[in-house]
């Protein structure tokens, strides 16, 4: 039997997630959302043709592939809709492929709104949130006030629910952040259109994800990274879920000993979007050549992304706290053209007020000077690509079994099979 697995970020997002997860498809039953919201931008490349993916798994892309969204993901009427309707224009069918969980909580429009208002009386100490009322909607899903998509299946309960909630919130917006509320009656009217749409989609997925667990060959999805997980990232800039192994169960229902293979997607050098510490960031012409070979803008927000080399500490703590399997190395094609590439190897506490870090510790070694866009085998890789890849794995102690040498789906070298060890 195949094994399952599950995939992670070890930094702080943007890792290549979903490119990585598309590759793994290809051989894979299904693939599952399990945290997160449509915070997330998934980049998929399919013959030239980019899809960014927040909210459905990136599994949907391949016929036989069922993609399901598990009970930890919050989720946005309309950034369904809307992104189910760019995969449908795209000729992409959806039925009998995509299964959302009725245990979901609701993003409403209310959530957005005390987002953002919160992050503008944060001013200089905002968390740079991505403003989509992730973090909102979690509160109110721990505070047990929120809103789940089975809630709408009565539309009775489902108003009384909708108008204590919004009246609560609509007094902090009105009240607490000077802001104006948000009128109920219209929110209720849309969220029902909505929730028509995309009804046939809802089903109860613990027994589902199970049975498919059952007989291997499940991708669990995970979006951010383990630096934004609400325990163990860099509170209080984070996101509002777990984003690590805990989530994966917590976020599905599924039988943690039917899931045989962890696997930690990791950039080549580190990046983060949004405020908080970064130890590695170069804030210099380096940094910004990095930005700028790597693309790296957000595929959600469209804020540049900050740039920085490999942080190796965050990569052992990653390996650590989510008992990974192996690696998954991406983007090493940005570092073509450096004379020099650093690992952060190290450093002391972190000052959560000025995000300054005691005792910084690098290595060097050299760069290649040499393509590797678009290599399939790891013999192929030049020598110092190959001994950068060598002294991660010995310094992090595991093992890189996949590289990405570009952002499309055949620029790959999987040095094994996943599914099969
Ligand atoms: P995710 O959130 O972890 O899925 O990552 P994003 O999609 O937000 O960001 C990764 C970006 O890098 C996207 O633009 C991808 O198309 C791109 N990408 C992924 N893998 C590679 C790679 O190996 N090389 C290059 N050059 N780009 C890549
Ligand atoms: P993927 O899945 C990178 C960051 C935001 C902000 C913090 C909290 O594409 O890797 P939130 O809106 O979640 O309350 O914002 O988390 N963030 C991400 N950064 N990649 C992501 O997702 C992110 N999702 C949230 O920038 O710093
Ligand atoms: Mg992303």
């Amino acid at each position: 039997m195949k094994n399952n697995v599950f995939l992670i970020g070890t930094h702080w997002g943007d890792e290549g997630k979903g490119k990585v997860v598309d590759v793994l498809s290809e051989n894979a039953k299904a693939c599952i959302r399990f945290q997160g919201g449509h915070n997330a931008g998934h980049t998929l490349v399919i013959n030239d043709k980019k899809f960014i993916l927040h909210l459905i798994p990136s599994g949907i892309l391949r016929d036989n592939v069922k993609s399901v969204i598990g009970n930890g993901v919050v989720v946005s009427l309309d950034a369904l809709i809307t992104e189910i309707t760019e995969l449908e224009e795209n000729g992409i069918s959806l039925s009998n492929k995509l299964f959302i969980s009725e245990n979901c909580h609701l993003i409403l429009p209310t959530h957005i709104a005390l987002d953002q208002a919160r992050e503008i009386k944060l001013g200089k100490k905002s968390i740079g949130t991505t403003g989509r009322g992730i973090g909102p909607s979690y509160e109110d899903k721990i505070s047990r006030k929120g809103i789940r998509l089975l809630d709408l299946k009565n539309e009775t309960i489902f108003l009384k629910k909708l108008e204590d909630l919004m009246n609560y919130h609509n007094f902090i917006l009105e009240n607490y952040f000077k802001t104006e509320g948000i009128n109920t009656n219209l929110a209720a009217k849309e969220l029902l259109e909505k929730y028509n749409k995309i009804s046939k989609y809802i089903i109860d997925t613990d027994e589902y994800i199970n049975d498919l667990c059952k007989q291997g060959g499940v991708v669990f999805e995970g979006a951010q990274g383990t630096m934004l997980d609400v325990d163990h990232g860099t509170f209080p800039y984070v996101t509002s879920s777990n984003t690590t192994l805990s989530g994966v169960v917590s976020g599905t229902g599924a039988n943690m000993s039917l899931i045989n293979y962890g696997l930690g997607i990791t950039k080549a050098y580190s990046t983060r979007v949004g405020h908080g510490p970064f130890p590695s960031e170069l804030k210099n012409d380096i940094g910004k050549k990095i930005g700028k070979i790597g693309g790296e803008i957000g595929a959600t927000t469209g804020r540049a992304r900050r740039c920085g080399w490999l942080d190796l500490k965050v990569l052992k703590k990653s390996i650590r706290l989510n008992n990974l399997s192996g690696i998954a190395l991406t983007k090493i094609d940005v570092l073509d053209n450096f004379d020099e590439i650093s690992i952060c190897v190290d450093y002391g506490s972190i000052n959560y007020e000025t995000f300054e870090v005691e005792n910084l510790e690098f290595i060097k070694l050299p760069g290649w000077r040499e393509s590797t866009v678009g290599i399939t085998k790891f013999d192929d890789l030049p020598k110092n690509t190959k001994a950068y890849i060598e002294t991660i794995e010995n310094l992090a102690d595991t093992s890189v079994d996949i590289i990405s040498t570009g952002p499309a789906r055949d620029e790959i070298i999987q040095k094994i099979n996943i599914f099969d060890v």
